[in-house]
Parts: C-alpha cells; sequence; structure tokens
C-alpha cells in the first residue's frame, strides 16, 4: 500500500511579523520587504520549487490591542501590523507558478456574500482553479469598532451567520449558472445561453440576495473550503462546511483527540470523515547536522521576542497578560474571542502564568516547534502524522525566506526518500491535487445540494 502523503502549506500573513515574532530584526530576515511584489512571486516560486500544496495566508482586519490595553507594543514589534489584503498578491503570485495552491483567509462578518463571491470566482479563474478560502468571523472587537459595531456579533452567533453565509455562497457559485451555460459561439452571437442562468433569492435570518452571480463558473465553482475554530459550535460548522481544517496542537495526545473530534463532525454531517484534511501549525529549524540546528536555534532566539508573542496571545484570548504579575496564576474570563484558546488556557489547565506563556513564546510564537537534521525533522514529522492521524501541516516562517529555503533543499527531500512526500505535482485543480477526485465540491457535501436549480428559482 502506498505510504500516507504529507501535506504541506506555507503559512504567511501580508505583514513583517506573524507567528514568530521578532525575527524580522535578524539581519538575514526579508519580511520587511513583504510590500514588494517580488518578495512575493520570489516566495511562490521557492515554494513550487518544493512542491509545496499552498500557501496559506493568514488575515486580520483589525488590530492586537488587548495587550496593555493599546497598540503600542504591536507598531514597535510590527505584531500584524501594518498588514495588506491578501487576495491581492496571488495573481502575481499566480503568474509565476502553475500547481501551487493559494489558502486566503477571508473575513465574512464584513463583507457582503454577493461581492465576495465574485472576488472568489475571479481568483479561481485566473488561477485555474487553485484558490482555498480559510473561513473566518473574526475575534477582534477592534475589527467591530473600526467597521462601526458597538461589539462582535456573539461567539456562536457568528457560526449562525457563517453558515447562512456559506448557504448564500453555494447558491451563487454552484446555482446561478448551470454547467454548459456558457457557449461563446461567435456565429450565433451567444456567450450565455439565458435559460442556463438563475436568478437566486435568498431571504434569510441575515442575509438577503436576489441576483445572479456575476461570474461565470469557475474550474472549482466552491474554492477549497478551510476553517480553524475548535469550539463546539466551531466544529460542527467544520463538520458541515471545511474540507481541510487548522489546528494549532500542541501535544500529540491532544492533537488525536481533536483529529478525531473533526473527522466525526463530518460524518455527523453526512459526510466521509476522510473528505476532511487536517493541518496542523508547525515550525521548524532545520540544519545539515543537529549541532547545526540547534545553534542556529540559539541564534534565532536572540532576536525573537517572546513579549510580543504573548501580546499577539493576549488578542486571541482577549485576556491582557500585561496585567498580570510573572507568576500569578490566569484566571478564566468571559470574552468574545477564540473560545478554545481561553478553555486551553484557563479551564483544561489551571497553571499557567506570564512566565510559563513567555517561556512557551520564546522563539515569538507558540506553535510546535521542531529542531534538528532533515533526518530528526522527518523522523519527528512522521510520527506526528502517524500518532495523530494529521494529513499535513501549515509552515511558519521564522527567518524568511531562510527558514523555507532550508526545508526545501533539506527536509524535502529526506521526506520524498521515504515515500512520504509527492515527487511531482498532480495535474488539475488544487481539490483535484488535494483530494485525488473532481475538481467540484463532493456530492455529499452540503453544498453541491445547491447543484440542479430547483424550479422555484428558474427566471
Ligand atoms: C490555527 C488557527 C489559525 C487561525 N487563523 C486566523 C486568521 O488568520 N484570521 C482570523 O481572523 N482568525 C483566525 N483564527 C480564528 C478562527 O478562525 C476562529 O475564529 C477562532 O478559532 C474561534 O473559533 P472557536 O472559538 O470555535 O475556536 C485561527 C484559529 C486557529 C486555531
Amino acid at each position: 500500500m502506498p505510504k500516507k502523503q504529507i501535506r504541506i502549506n506555507a503559512f504567511d500573513m501580508n505583514c513583517v511579523g506573524h507567528i514568530n515574532h521578532g525575527l524580522w530584526t535578524h539581519p538575514r530576515d526579508r519580511s520587511t520587504d513583504y510590500t514588494s511584489l517580488d518578495y512575493w512571486t520570489n516566495l511562490a516560486r521557492s515554494l513550487e520549487r518544493g512542491l509545496f500544496d499552498g500557501l496559506f495566508i493568514a488575515d486580520i482586519v483589525g488590530v492586537y490591542d488587548v495587550y496593555g490595553n493599546g497598540v503600542d507594543l504591536t507598531l514597535q514589534e510590527s505584531i500584524q501590523l501594518p498588514v495588506g489584503d491578501p487576495l491581492l498578491l496571488v495573481s502575481a503570485m499566480a503568474h509565476v507558478t502553475q500547481h501551487l495552491g493559494f489558502g486566503l483567509t477571508a473575513n465574512l462578518t464584513y463583507e457582503p456574500p454577493y461581492l465576495f463571491a465574485r472576488r472568489m470566482s475571479t481568483l479561481d479563474h485566473l488561477t485555474r482553479g487553485r484558490i482555498a478560502w480559510n473561513i473566518v468571523t473574526g475575534y477582534l472587537e477592534s475589527a467591530a469598532k473600526a467597521m462601526g459595531l458597538r461589539a462582535q456579533p456573539e461567539h456562536d452567533l457568528r457560526y449562525d451567520q457563517a453558515d447562512e453565509y456559506l448557504e448564500v455562497l453555494y447558491r451563487l457559485w454552484e446555482e446561478s449558472w448551470e454547467d454548459g451555460a456558457v457557449l461563446a459561439d461567435r456565429a450565433r452571437r451567444v456567450y450565455a445561453q439565458p435559460d442556463k442562468v438563475h436568478k437566486i433569492r435568498h431571504a434569510g435570518r441575515f442575509f438577503e440576495v436576489e441576483g445572479y452571480h456575476l461570474c461565470e463558473p469557475s474550474p472549482q465553482r466552491t474554492p477549497v473550503l478551510f476553517q480553524a475554530g475548535s469550539s463546539d459550535r466551531g466544529l460542527a460548522f467544520a463538520g458541515r462546511h471545511a474540507e481541510c481544517v487548522f489546528i494549532s496542537g500542541q501535544n500529540k495526545a491532544a492533537t488525536r483527540e481533536q483529529v478525531a473530534k473533526v473527522r466525526e463532525s463530518a460524518a455527523r454531517a453526512g459526510r466521509d470523515p476522510f473528505d476532511v484534511k487536517v493541518f496542523m501549525g508547525l515550525t521548524v529549524i532545520a540544519a545539515k547536522t543537529e549541532a547545526e540546528a540547534r545553534d542556529k536555534q540559539a541564534e534565532y532566539l536572540r532576536y525573537a521576542s517572546a513579549e510580543a508573542g504573548v501580546a499577539h496571545f493576549a488578542s486571541s484570548t482577549g485576556i491582557d497578560f500585561a496585567r498580570y504579575d510573572l507568576d500569578e496564576p490566569i484566571r478564566y474570563v468571559k470574552t468574545n474571542a477564540i473560545q478554545s484558546a481561553v478553555n486551553n488556557l484557563t479551564v483544561k489547565n489551571t497553571d499557567w502564568t506570564v512566565r510559563k506563556l513567555r517561556a512557551q513564546h520564546a522563539l515569538g510564537g507558540r506553535y510546535f516547534t521542531i529542531v534538528g537534521s532533515p533526518l530528526q525533522v522527518a523522523d519527528a514529522m512522521e510520527s506526528w502524522i502517524d500518532e495523530t492521524g494529521l494529513d499535513g501541516f501549515n509552515l511558519t516562517r521564522t527567518v524568511t525566506p531562510e527558514s523555507h529555503e532550508d526545508f526545501i533543499d533539506l527536509v524535502v527531500p529526506e521526506l520524498q526518500s521515504r515515500g512520504v512526500y509527492k515527487t511531482e505535482y498532480a495535474p488539475g485543480t488544487l481539490r483535484r491535487k488535494l483530494f485525488e477526485a473532481g475538481d467540484r465540491l463532493p456530492p455529499n457535501h452540503t453544498g453541491a445540494a445547491c447543484r440542479a436549480p430547483p424550479e422555484s428559482t428558474l427566471r
């Protein structure tokens, strides 16, 4: 039997400090060039050289202002501020690559589904079907206020809204234009056949939409759907919609449990549990030998900022850690941020302090970190996959682009020699590559139910 293939996305963001905070100050780091298109096209070319499945781009639309009740450290350390739009990077990167996928984070709370549907379809066309969407609803009060709301919608309500948003999108992407609607027949002067293009009428609790999807069907129609929530409500949402789930596992036992929960949730939604791929965030520091890798880690640690990492985490949880003494236990507070992160910190465990958080964020971020020779890194990655049921990893950057180049030059060949990593890309769209099936949503996915237009919606 062929071995399970490890899937790898680069994890990045259109900003200077993404996860491993402080490393922008390292002399070899180039992340301050993020406003240049060459920075992104060079990255895309490298990732395709390393046969990465995709570039996963995180995004937020607010600022991290919880720590110390302000943005001073956020600005000084460039903790995801300034941050540019992720979608606008893609056309250029797609132009210099053929296979690399693009996982784009976009927050649905602040943008009408009708406009968003067009932007994603446009990119799916321009990339020939290489687009994925990381569905987020936001967790920052600063974003809500900037958008004219007094506060964010409450946690579970955000997911209710997201469910309905997706219903609208499926109808626009899957139902509005039938297959074969576009003839582009010059002789008959028919570009699109009117009887095959349908107006969508949706009147729900949150959205009212009456209109035709503005784009003709793109290769995947619905982009590959990513999601990253792990509260009970988040898991129910993932089970219904997500084709890929992104988790931030800390240890193998908890990760195994989380992967199982994702698959159970998909099964409850009537889907094949293995139609969902689960990716874990991972940091790797690799060098030719273990000693060299340890030296590199020590060097990186001198530039990393644990405090900036903790400040980032303050906004993830909504808890201002700057108010705590170093050894004071962190207490539960009800916040409207990432519920699972608050629970892990204060309910599932009760002995967290700022001192421990800083130690956890020594490299500026809290993703699990593997340091070693190519052999050691590959051993560790394989053991995570084998022991937890994970499908792959979202690889953070440390010193940029050095860390991805190291991974590509050193670790990829080792994984390939073990038969657990591709030696060439499969043809076709991102969905086809990832699932070795069709370009479109599989038939048992809730979005596929929209495909045959009901009579009532025919124009
Ligand atoms: C690994 C991981 C990555 C995430 N990335 C983003 C992101 O880029 N932008 C964002 O707005 N939210 C992001 N989130 C937040 C989630 O989308 C979601 O809002 C959050 O996990 C709250 O859901 P929960 O309470 O169900 O866990 C991320 C969450 C996790 C666990």
